[in-house]
């Protein structure tokens, strides 16, 4: 499976240490995962039935490690990277991990009631993001929900700003950070869900990390 430019074989040894540091793109990677634990509880809670829980792009499993002791929730995993999947197993055994790569969702239709992709998006070019969110529309059940938290920036303007406000400090790292992957634009995210027949709500949980909610319209 061809995962773009990132080495996340390399990564999976020491993903767990890394996001922990706490550097702009995971400047609250512990609180943002705890948020999105809360709001699946709070689903799985005003349900009467078992929802079936989709984490895409899992990782080391930090996600679904945490969830995994509620009742009633049914959970899988896509996963890409060999060396990811082999650390989510460690974590979360007896769940079914499965490779997989964004935009395409390799499941059949109208089979999940929550997706959830964290820290995974800023790796889908952006104009694959449309087909991405088309593919969460054909894989979630009527009632279902799309969660995603990731580094955003609210508008290409936005955007400009910060990097001539970089340039000026000199901070070439970030700059180069940002232009190295596929950092959502809000506007960008919010018209691709509107148009796939989604409703949303999106609020910030850090300066940069944005957490993303989408219904679909009935
Ligand atoms: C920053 S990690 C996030 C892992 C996990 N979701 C978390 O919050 O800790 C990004 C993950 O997305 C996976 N990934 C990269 N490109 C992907 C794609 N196109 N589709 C699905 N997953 C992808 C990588 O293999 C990696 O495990």
């Amino acid at each position: 499976m061809v995962e773009r430019k990132w080495d996340f074989d390399s990564w999976a040894k020491n993903y767990d240490q890394s996001v922990l540091k706490t550097d702009w793109i995971h400047e609250n990677y512990s609180y943002a995962i705890n948020f999105v634990c809360n709001e699946i509880k709070q689903i799985a809670q005003k349900s009467l039935k078992s929802l079936y829980v989709l984490d895409i792009g899992a990782g080391t499993g930090n996600l679904i490690a945490k969830i995994v002791s509620l009742p009633n929730l049914v959970l899988k995993a896509i996963e890409p990277s060999k060396q990811m999947r082999i650390k989510f197993l460690e974590k979360c055994k007896n769940i079914e991990i499965v490779p997989g790569l964004l935009p395409k969702i390799p499941v059949k239709d109208n089979t999940f009631d929550i997706l959830v992709a964290t820290y995974v998006i800023h790796h889908i070019p952006s104009n694959e993001i449309g087909v991405m969110v088309q593919e969460f529309r054909r894989v979630l059940k009527r009632s279902g929900t799309v969660i995603i938290v990731d580094a955003m920036f609210e508008s290409q303007n936005a955007l400009a700003l910060l990097k001539k406000e970089l340039e000026n400090n000199g901070d070439k790292e970030m700059i180069e950070e940002i232009e190295d992957e596929y950092f959502p634009l809000v506007d960008n995210l919010k018209t691709e869900f509107v148009k796939s027949g989604f409703y949303i709500t999106i609020h910030r949980l850090g300066t940069f990390t944005w957490y993303l909610q989408a219904n679909i319209n009935k």
